[in-house]
């Protein structure tokens, strides 16, 4: 009987240490012995293939994708399936999913796209403000809420991975990319940044597959020298910081990003110190994996290899082992066949140790089993009536209310709902194109109705009472003097991405000053709306404007802008980047050299 009692006793408390340990340590040792079990079987040819990720435009047939045995698809900018709505979205990546399915082990696709401001690649899907208009927000929740959504938008069309959030803190405004970044302040960055990858993270689709996030881009890339970049101009150039400087400023957001368990990371362009960091080992094994403890796999940037050192083999095995994971191959420049042969002679020749391959294939398999995918590849249809919902827009306009900048109001906002006479004027008053920025449908963005949304002037159209009449001039040429005499006027950037939007100078254009001056001339008091993605140049002009709001890239709620406009709301954006007189001398301009300081709003 004494016996009988020890035993039970013991049963007893190895069944209950079990249940005291966290559920996911259990987890983790789980997938560490299936990721094991998995590799053991694994050929070279295999592990190759799982480091391989190929834009899916550029497939030469789809059955290479279980021939080569292909780890990850992506769609880069603009890369649809042949009609642009949902239901071909799912079906395209259910397609690629099923083909990949046919491969030996069964390993399914990590399918990855640039859902960075909604699920912006796909016709009809909510489109929300890029992040320099969330970072005016200063608000995580708000933040956390739109990344929400984008992962229920991208994980309603199937797809996996998206490569958000950016936690670039620009410093030079002439860089295209200034936009992508939540603020030139890298706490608010982290602070945001952490938010997101919380945010996209928490989203379980209905067949328990998460959403994957991408901190990008390790490291550096909104801090590069002008001049040493593309062009003589800033993007991917280099970034000049000692290794304490690069620890006390740029790390930390991506420890938040890290501790909020961000599960890939992408590599940057840009060089550190002259030193390409998709080259860097120091960067992305030494710090980012060693000392940072990051424990996902890192992901290289679109052919972000193909500059790294030599011929395409040597930028292979210097990358690889650096620490890149998966080679964002694309397939557009550099045939993925060539990278798969050059890859496995580059093992085969002992340049890049098995230990490594291990490493990196151990690395996407732990993410594919931990976020549900290796056991829930396939995707029904249930969810795409959730894509470009009334509630997810209804947090898009929230989303721009929370964005908008007032930066001078002399008595006009909040404007009344009755006035007899407003006039709309300025190329971006009813364009959903030019308020969505770039990465909207198309890489680079386009002009007019890219999408569906409300435009600025829509939005005007919706709050003003029936007896106000709207006449709306896109140039402001055949507008005449009235009663009220009052314009809103939209003006700013036209839509561009990366490198597209590098500028030496950050003037207005001269169609926008001549129509505003015009107007003035006519004896009109202007409200200047800003669409853009950067502070510009504005200084010399602002004292002929009688009010205006920065209302950066606000996406496809421009009713948002309205709820600011007419007072519904009050205005709560306050600048996330100090505004100087002179932009082009960015966030490091002298503090009185400054138009506003960051944290300015009215
Ligand atoms: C681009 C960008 C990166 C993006 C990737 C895939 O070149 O640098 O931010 O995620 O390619 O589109």
């Amino acid at each position: 009987m004494k016996y009988l009692k020890i035993l039970i006793i013991i049963l007893f408390i190895t069944n209950t240490s079990c249940d005291y340990e966290n559920p996911n340590q259990i987890a983790e040792s789980e997938i560490s012995n299936r990721v094991d079990e998995i590799l053991n079987l694994m050929t070279l040819e295999e592990k190759v293939g799982q480091m391989t990720q190929i834009d899916q435009r550029f497939l030469d047939t789809i059955a290479d994708l279980s021939t080569y045995h292909i780890g990850s698809l992506l769609s880069g900018g603009g890369s649809h399936p042949e009609i642009n709505e949902p239901q071909a979205w799912l079906d395209m990546y259910n397609k690629y999913q099923n083909e990949a399915l046919k491969s030996r082990l069964q390993i399914p696709l990590v399918y990855g796209i640039d859902a960075v401001h909604g699920h912006n690649n796909v016709y009809g899907a909510t489109i929300f403000p890029h992040n320099i208009g969330l970072g005016a927000t200063n608000n995580p929740d708000i933040v956390f809420k739109v990344s929400e959504i984008t992962s229920k938008e991208v994980a309603a069309t199937g797809i996996d991975w998206t490569f958000s959030p950016c936690l670039s803190s620009p410093e030079d405004y002439r860089w295209g990319r200034t936009y992508e970044g939540f603020s030139s302040d890298p706490a608010l960055v982290a602070n945001l940044g952490s938010a997101a990858v919380s945010g996209y993270q928490s989203v379980e689709n209905m067949n328990g597959k998460k959403v994957i996030a991408c901190a990008k881009h390790f490291v550096g890339d909104g801090n590069t020298e002008f001049g040493t970049g593309m062009n003589g101009l800033v993007d991917r150039g280099n970034t000049i910081l000692t290794i304490e400087e690069l620890k006390e400023k740029l790390l930390p957001k991506y420890q938040e990003a890290i501790d909020a368990d961000v599960q890939t990371i992408m590599a940057s362009y840009n060089s550190w110190n002259g030193v390409k960091c998709h080259g860097s080992k120091e960067l992305l094994t030494d710090i980012l994996k060693d000392e940072m403890g990051f424990q996902g796999f890192v992901i290289s940037d679109w052919e972000g290899i193909d500059q790294v050192s030599g011929d395409y083999k040597s930028d292979i095995d210097v990358a690889i082992n650096a620490g890149i994971d998966m080679v964002m191959v694309s397939g557009e420049s550099q045939p993925y066949k060539k990278f798969i042969r050059l890859l496995k002679e580059n093992v085969e020749e002992g340049l890049i140790p098995m230990s490594r391959i291990d490493d990196a294939v151990s690395r996407i398999l732990k993410v594919k089993i931990r976020n549900g995918l290796m056991d829930n590849p396939l995707v029904s249809n249930e969810n795409l009536n959730l894509i470009g919902s009334t509630e997810h827009r209804a947090v898009g306009r929230q989303a721009v209310r929370e964005s908008v900048v007032v930066l001078k109001n002399e008595n006009i906002f909040p404007l009344s709902k009755d006035l007899e006479t407003l006039v709309v004027a300025g190329k971006g008053a009813d364009n959903l194109g030019m308020q969505c920025g770039g990465w909207s449908i198309d890489w680079q963005g386009g002009q007019g109705e890219i999408t569906i949304g409300t435009t600025i002037l829509d939005g005007i159209k919706k709050t003003v009472s029936e007896s106000t009449e709207i006449i709306y001039s896109e140039d402001g040429s055949d507008i005449v003097p009235n009663s009220d005499n009052i314009a809103v006027v939209v003006i700013g950037e036209d839509p561009y991405t990366e490198w597209f939007g590098d500028k030496e100078n950050l003037d207005l254009s001269e169609d926008d000053i001549n129509l505003i001056s015009d107007l003035k001339e006519n004896g009109f008091k202007v409200a200047i709306l800003l669409i853009s993605g950067r502070p510009l140049n504005v200084a010399d002009h602002i004292d002929q404007w009688d009010a205006f709001a920065a209302i950066w890239l606000p996406g496809t709620e421009g009713d948002g802008v309205s709820d600011i406009l007419f007072g519904d709301f009050s205005s709560t954006g306050r600048l996330s980047f100090p505004w100087p007189i002179n932009t082009e001398e960015g966030s490091n301009a002298d503090k009185d050299n400054l138009l506003f300081e960051i944290g300015y709003g009215l």
